[in-house]
């Protein structure tokens, strides 16, 4: 299926939701991650991503958020694939596009809650137990970190909150 993946604009905000409702159902603001963004996130539309189809519907979208843990970091979700267009790479290539965009602005580094199995192949890795922490419980082996400069992630630690 063709499509492109474009920046996080305000006219994409009605087919992000629905694409949300769709791929995740009624859990959706139940998340630990869900409580990350509720204190004080900050969204980044422009190294957030959204799918378009080619008849510009929105069919996934990828956003990230600035937020702080001992260092400036930036935190990566709700990642979203329409269940239609789902298993196509659209997934993959959503999160390699949103680190590579987090890379150029100059980040430390990328925090997410997710499958390793899945996020490994854009560079993500498990998170040594314990050295950070989320206002919420998580399972550790789901809780992820990409590293997007030498030695970005070397004072990564403790609470995760709003950015300074
Ligand atoms: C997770 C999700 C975004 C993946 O999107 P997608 O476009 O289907 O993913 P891709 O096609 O890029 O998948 C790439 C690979 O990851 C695998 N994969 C997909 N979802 C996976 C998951 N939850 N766990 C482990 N592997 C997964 C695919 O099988 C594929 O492997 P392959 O290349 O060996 O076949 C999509 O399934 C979705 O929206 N799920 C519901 C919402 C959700 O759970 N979001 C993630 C929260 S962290």
């Amino acid at each position: 299926m063709a499509h492109t993946l474009v920046a996080e604009k305000l006219e994409h905000a009605a087919g992000v939701e629905r694409v949300l409702d769709r791929a995740f159902g009624p859990g959706r603001f139940a998340k630990t991650s869900e409580r990350v963004r509720e204190r004080g996130a900050v969204l980044e539309p422009s190294l957030s991503r959204v799918a378009l189809n080619a008849a510009g519907d929105v069919i996934g979208v990828c956003r990230i958020w600035r937020v702080e843990a001992g260092a400036p970091l930036f935190f990566l979700g709700p990642l979203a694939v329409d269940p239609d267009a789902q298993l196509t790479g659209l997934g993959l290539a959503l999160v390699r596009d949103c680190v590579a965009a987090c890379r150029a602005a100059g980040g430390n580094g990328i925090v997410l809650v997710g499958a390793e199995r899945f996020f490994r192949a854009a560079g993500f890795s498990i998170v040594p137990p314990g050295r950070i922490v989320l206002p919420g419980p998580v399972d550790p082996a789901r809780l992820l970190w990409c590293e997007l400069r030498p030695g970005g992630l070397a004072d990564v630690a403790g609470a995760v909150t709003a950015p300074r």
